[in-house]
């Protein structure tokens, strides 16, 4: 729910601040849950940018959701090592098996499925993390688990 009073309060926490329109934003997902579309004439307005600009943050760094993201976040690693690791085909599977695109969101609010590019895990590819817990060396059983599991 979007609240302008608490947007401008956040925006006032930063007054004065250099490159602050990323901690605002920061802080705007963490009151909201997302960037929800009236934050953005409202930062822009506030921040004496353009609308473009804003928007142009917003969707350059993968954390930012303009939809408040599900009860379980499943975020995928779509980079070389687990690419090499059959990694797209099991994630194609999952996305499947929940009906999702990446960056999806179930209907009923149950998960969001989003790419990342490298976990750190490397070693252990295909790999994903679930509600911030790491998940190596994942393989079509692990798949029918996170199903399971988000589905709680
Ligand atoms: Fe997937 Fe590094 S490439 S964890």
């Amino acid at each position: 729910q979007w609240d302008e009073a608490e947007a401008r309060e956040i925006v006032r926490r930063h007054e004065g601040r250099e490159g602050r329109l990323l901690p605002i934003l920061h802080d705007v997902q963490a009151s909201f849950g997302c960037i929800p579309d009236p934050a953005i004439p409202f930062l822009a307005q506030a921040m004496n940018v353009t609308r473009a600009e804003v928007h142009g943050v917003v969707s350059f760094y993968h954390d930012f959701r303009d939809r408040p993201a599900g009860r379980h976040v499943l975020k995928i690693c779509r980079a070389e090592a687990c690419q090499a690791m059959e990694g797209e085909g099991l994630a194609r599977r999952l996305l499947d098996r929940l009906g999702l695109e990446w960056g999806g969101t179930t209907p009923d609010g149950r998960v969001t499925v989003e790419p990342v590019y490298c976990l750190g895990l490397c070693a252990s590819a295909p790999a994903a993390m679930l509600d911030g817990e790491p998940m190596a060396r994942l393989d079509d059983g692990s798949i029918g688990e996170i199903v399971s599991e988000v589905s709680r």
